[in-house]
């Protein structure tokens, strides 16, 4: 692939996308974003991201940035400038980001309305290991230091930062926040547990982001018959349950097998329900790709 970016109207190399000093994003994380997986050309839902990112842009009552038609035509061009593979076993992420704009810095929004910063760029998909998948990854209870919008997609993502790197500096892949007592999702991930096959997780609200990988694994679910309740867990409860899983966009379904050092569920392997969404939520996506939605072609 080339390294082409979008900004703000135009297509450039991603090492010359550039923004002013003065961008808001850069001074107040005055800004929102979006993580988008894709298939060679094709992603799966892009549509739920691209409503999210419009939504969380009105949340913030940042306006002017591009609509739905206008995004996918986009997202069209620079898939046709980056000479993405049109292959599914290529998979790249596509980063959008929407900042109130560029102005002299004040805490105050601009009086006079201002553009927004629109930027786009394709990267390269993370790749997750076998081992990742088969063995599960480990999770350390941090505290959750975010504010009360995190249904907002917004870059004000420190705590999310500090979170998840206290948690590698503990050996751990992610952060299992926990506020007033209950866990509320990962740093950059929504969180479930497991108890007598029926799925625990936090309900939709202030205090976690409405994944959109998080909405797959309810439609994952209901095809394999598997029970969800949007109910807050303890992390004791969390930690005495039979099996755990993380979600997101990059990485789909990924198995939890360790809570602070110790083993989740008798055996600390991925459990049966969750390797049965897993392979639910891969059926989904594989379908969608089939041509059920086909996207930025
Ligand atoms: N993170 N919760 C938080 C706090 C997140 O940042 C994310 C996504 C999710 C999962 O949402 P989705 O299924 O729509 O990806 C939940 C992205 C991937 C990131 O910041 O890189």
């Amino acid at each position: 692939m080339r390294n082409m970016a979008y900004v703000n109207g135009r297509f450039l190399p991603l090492a010359d996308a550039k923004t002013s000093v003065e961008d808001r994003a850069y001074q107040f994380a005055d800004g929102v974003y979006e993580v988008v997986k894709f298939y060679g050309r094709n992603a799966v839902r892009l549509e739920p991201h691209l409503v999210r990112l419009m939504e969380s842009s009105a949340h913030l009552r940042i306006a002017g940035g591009p609509g739905l038609d206008e995004w996918k035509t986009i997202i069209e061009q620079l898939a046709t400038e980056n000479e993405l593979v049109d292959d599914e076993t290529n998979e790249y992420i596509l980063y959008q980001q929407v900042s109130r704009g560029v102005a002299p810095r004040n805490h105050l929004f601009p009086k006079d309305a201002i553009e927004p910063s629109v930027v786009a760029y394709f990267r390269k998909a993370p790749v997750y290991s076998r081992e990742q998948r088969e063995t599960g990854i480990a999770l350390s209870l941090q505290p959750d230091e975010r504010w009360n919008r995190c249904y907002i997609k917004s870059v004000c993502l420190l705590p999310a930062v500090m979170a998840k790197q206290a948690a590698a500096d503990a050996g751990c892949f992610e952060a299992l926040l926990v506020r007033n007592g209950i866990v509320t999702e990962g740093s950059a991930t929504n969180t479930y547990c497991v108890r007598e096959g029926i799925v625990y997780t936090h309900p939709t609200g202030p205090h976690i982001l409405t994944g959109v990988t998080r909405t797959l694994v309810f439609e994952a679910a209901e095809k394999a018959g598997v029970e969800i309740r949007e109910e807050a867990v303890t992390p004791d409860q969390f930690a005495a349950a039979d099996e755990a899983f993380i979600s997101s966009t990059t990485m789909g379904i990924m198995p939890a097998t360790r809570l602070d050092g110790k083993p989740v569920g008798k055996s600390g392997k991925p459990g049966p329900v969750t390797r049965q969404l897993a392979q639910a939520l891969d059926a989904i996506v594989a379908s969608e790709l089939r041509g059920h939605e086909v996207t930025a072609k």
